[in-house]
């Protein structure tokens, strides 16, 4: 089922530091935190991919999971752990590329908001903030990757939500998915304004038709994928 949800802003994240470059948390951050929340998270094995400050870890945390995060930059680990000290929160934080960081574990729910904004040079920037939402002309590069190995991470019963926005193919998503054998679908769709990196591509979106001449605010999705 697919509901419309009003964005919230910071689901009690409490306070969060941030070392320069790390992404500050916001409307798909506290979209996703919204989704953990409405999971009974409580005694499960939560991983969160691209953890950035680590405040979804936290979060997952706070509501008695075990949690786990990965993120590939040195600043985000940092960053994640200093996040979890302050909110008094055990996270294990492992650097690392996508599920690569953890051979062979499985988990209960995955969660994840990755790189999604589709970006005009197919390389991506292996360091620097943009690491944080270039995600190669269609946005999909991390999510492709994500859909197709979270299948073999989760265990059965288990769930990953991953956000992302609806520019960069939620149809994709769960095609993918569901091609893994997974409960697939979009969960929750939410309008929130375009933030600094897609209103400075607005012009190349717009030329590629992945945004309308009169669209000023961007669609986030919430994919839900159950592993039977
Ligand atoms: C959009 S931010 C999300 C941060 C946080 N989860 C949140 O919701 O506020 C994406 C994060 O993905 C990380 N990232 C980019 N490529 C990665 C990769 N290949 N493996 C792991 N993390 C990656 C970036 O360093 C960044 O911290």
């Amino acid at each position: 089922m697919t509901t419309v949800d009003a964005p919230r802003r910071r689901p009690g994240f409490g306070r969060v530091l941030r070392l320069p470059g790390v992404y500050a948390p916001q409307a798909d951050s506290y979209f996703l935190a919204e989704a953990i929340r409405r999971e009974n998270v409580a005694g499960l094995d939560v991983l969160d991919l691209c953890s950035g400050s680590g405040v979804l870890a936290a979060h997952a945390a706070r509501l008695g999971a075990r949690a786990t995060a990965v993120d590939i930059s040195r600043r985000a680990v940092f960053t994640v752990r200093l996040n979890a000290l302050l909110a008094r929160q055990r996270v294990a934080v492992h650097r690392g590329d996508l599920l690569g960081a953890l051979p062979g574990r499985t988990f209960d729910l995955i969660v994840s908001n990755p790189p999604y904004v589709p970006t005009p040079p197919a390389v991506l920037p292996s360091r620097g903030s943009a690491r944080a939402w270039d995600a190669g002309p269609d946005g999909r590069v991390l999510l492709d990757r994500i859909c197709e190995a979270s299948p073999l991470a989760l265990r059965r019963g288990g769930t990953l939500l991953l956000v992302h926005s609806a520019v960069s193919g939620p149809e994709a998503s769960v095609r993918i998915l569901r091609e893994a054998g997974l409960r697939a679908e979009v969960s929750n769709r939410t309008y929130v304004p375009l933030g600094p990196v897609m209103r400075e591509r607005l012009p190349w979106l717009r030329q590629c038709g992945m945004l309308g001449p009169g669209e000023d605010k961007e669609e986030l999705v919430i994919i839900r994928a159950e592993k039977r």
